[in-house]
């Protein structure tokens, strides 16, 4: 079942893209492997350049040996409330990537935006199915990449927390008032049409 909220639009899109915001109440539920793996399964199907697929998900479930590593990459912020979290997800993209008919790897150009993409199906599948996907820029990127094992031709993009959204009343105060889906610049301030500088 997924929840309303009241954020608004200027022209009409599926509600699943409103009900997707980033919570940080969570009840502390562990996530059962199969709904964790429906959300990475979702990711798989973004698009990419070549078809190259370069997102790579590394992630930990709460109550298992890898959590305390995982929970421990996040900043002191991060972890008063993810701590709370189902899973921890860390983001990883391959810098690299093979051009048809090539047998020789060449940088990516997009390697990170695919990875976006492909974090973005997984935050709508999440609310889907009474999830919620919340992304953090807020850890330790290069302890990540050591602790984690991250080749030198990948980029650590980002952590991500899975949890099962709850009341904002579990959350500190300080947290509490800004427990609230956000909303967002116009379409006039974020679209041109012919580019920054239009031709006269
Ligand atoms: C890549 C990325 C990094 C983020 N970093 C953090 C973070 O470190 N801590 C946090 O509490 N929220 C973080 N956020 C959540 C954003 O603040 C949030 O997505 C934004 O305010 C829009 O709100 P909404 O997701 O509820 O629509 C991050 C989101 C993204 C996509």
């Amino acid at each position: 079942m997924l929840m309303r909220n009241s954020r608004t639009t200027e022209y009409g899109i599926d509600p699943l893209f409103l009900e997707r915001w980033s919570p940080r109440a969570f009840t502390g539920e562990p996530i059962p492997e199969a709904q964790l793996f429906t959300l990475f399964e979702a990711a798989r199907w973004a698009p990419s350049s070549y078809n190259a697929q370069p997102w790579r998900f590394l992630y930990a479930r709460r109550d298992t040996a890898d959590w305390p590593r995982f929970l421990g990459l996040l900043n002191a912020f991060n972890q008063s409330w993810a701590k709370n979290a189902a899973a921890l997800i860390i983001l990883v993209s391959k810098a690299t990537l093979l051009p048809s008919g090539s047998d020789k790897e060449v940088p990516s150009h997009t390697h990170s935006l695919d990875a976006g993409a492909a974090w973005g199906y997984l935050a709508l599948q999440a609310t889907r199915l009474g999830w919620a996907a919340h992304g953090m820029a807020g850890f330790d990127v290069p302890r990540a990449a050591e602790e984690l094992g991250v080749p030198s031709d990948h980029r650590v993009e980002a952590a991500i927390a899975i949890g099962k959204p709850t009341d904002k009343s579990v959350l500190p105060e300080a947290l509490r008032a800004r427990e609230q889906p956000s909303g967002r610049r116009a379409l006039a301030e974020i679209v041109r049409e012919g580019g920054f500088r239009p031709m006269r």
